[in-house]
């Protein structure tokens, strides 16, 4: 079947008047194999699978890459029809975000800390704009990658607070072949930067390994973080902390997520471990 393409709230209201249950997808567009695997998901879980392509402007700080974020239209709607979308909701700012009509999501805790530290207001950008994209498309579940994990979780604690029926899905990072996370902001890089970026997950590999050898101190896996992460250059953080406040954590624990950021050229890369549960068990 033929992908449509919605580019107002009428029309999204109007469509999904006529469907079944539905997965949505939301992203910012530059589609990539990681934003792929959700869709696959979504179209295999459910009758149909909608897809949301904004490059939403409050979730971007005046220092952030909105005006040079990538834009790869045409062939994003090429990828989302291979894999089997049934529709594409990518609206207008002005569509989404009338001229004045500020009522925003407060992100809540989970907020609070490395990427919300790091860019402020950036959550509470993510989240209305997630919340309003819930309300219009009414899916049964939404699907968000573990990549951003701390997204995921001001995602899951906003819906829990606001009593949403949408479900939210975690699904697993998609990795090229010699482990950097795939991101659309991949595309800043540089070969000789790229080479650098894989520092990110080879150090996420190294402690994930030394807590399958029985490794349980915090500190101790924040020093290999640290470690391995060095040819990467300056991180921004390195975290060890609880999955599901995402405090950090001063004591052993038997399940943990490792978060790095670092910016490696004009890219703020991020990437994590989650260890000792599961993606699933979080929503
Ligand atoms: P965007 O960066 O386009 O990502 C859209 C979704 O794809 C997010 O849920 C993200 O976690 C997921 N994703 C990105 N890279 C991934 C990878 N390598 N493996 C698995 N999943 C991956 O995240 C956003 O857009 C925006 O903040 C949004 C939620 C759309 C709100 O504007």
């Amino acid at each position: 079947m033929a992908l449509r393409v919605l580019r107002t709230v009428a029309d999204l209201h109007a469509w999904r008047a006529r469907q079944g249950p539905l997965g949505l997808v939301p992203t910012m567009g530059a589609l990539h194999d990681g934003h792929r695997s959700l869709v696959a998901r979504a179209v295999a879980e459910q009758e149909a699978a909608l897809v949301s392509i904004f490059i939403n402007p409050t979730q971007f700080g005046p220092d952030d890459d909105y005006a040079t974020y990538p834009r790869s239209g045409a062939e994003d709607l090429r990828l989302l029809a291979d894999a089997g979308a049934a529709a594409v909701f990518a609206p207008s700012a002005a569509e989404l975000d009338p001229p004045g009509a500020a009522t925003t999501t407060d992100p809540g805790p989970v907020a609070l800390r490395l990427e919300g530290a790091l860019r402020p207001g950036h959550f509470r950008g993510v989240a209305t704009v997630v919340v309003k994209l819930l309300t219009l498309a009414a899916p049964d579940v939404a699907y968000f990658g573990q990549k951003d994990f701390q997204q995921l979780r001001v995602i899951q604690e906003v819906r829990r607070r606001l009593g949403l029926r949408t479900r939210i899905a975690g699904c697993a990072t998609v990795r090229e072949a010699d482990g950097l996370a795939f991101s659309s902001r991949n595309a800043y890089l540089d070969p000789a930067e790229r080479d650098r970026a894989l520092a990110l997950s080879a150090s996420l590999f190294a402690v994930r390994d030394a807590w399958l050898d029985g490794t349980r101190e915090p500190a101790r896996r924040r020093a290999l973080a640290l470690e391995g992460a060095r040819p990467a250059g300056p991180l921004d953080y390195v975290s060890v902390a609880d999955p599901l406040t995402l405090d950090e954590l001063d004591h052993p624990a038997e399940r943990a997520v490792i978060l790095l950021a670092a910016r490696i050229g004009r890219a703020h890369l991020i990437d994590n471990v989650l260890l000792g549960m599961d993606l699933a068990e979080l929503d």
